[in-house]
């Protein structure tokens, strides 16, 4: 599904960069980009980034990628 239409970010995409080490939504935005236009996107890629990052951490606990 689609969460930021002005940089076509799909919430698979902000899950993807948490599995590849992104482990606060400062460091998803980075990677991807998501809100880096209009923002109003912001809200949701939020919730969708923190619900992900607690499943991670009831999984295994993660080290931190360097962005
Ligand atoms: S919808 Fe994400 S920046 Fe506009």
């Amino acid at each position: 599904m689609y969460i930021c239409l002005c940089k076509d970010i799909t919430d698979h995409q902000l899950r993807e960069s948490i599995r590849q080490g992104a482990c606060d939504f400062s460091q998803v935005r980075r990677r991807c980009q998501v809100g880096a236009k209009c923002g109003k996107c912001m809200q949701e890629a939020r919730m969708i980034v923190q619900n992900e990052l607690s499943i991670q951490d009831q999984c295994a606990p993660m080290s931190c990628g360097n962005g």
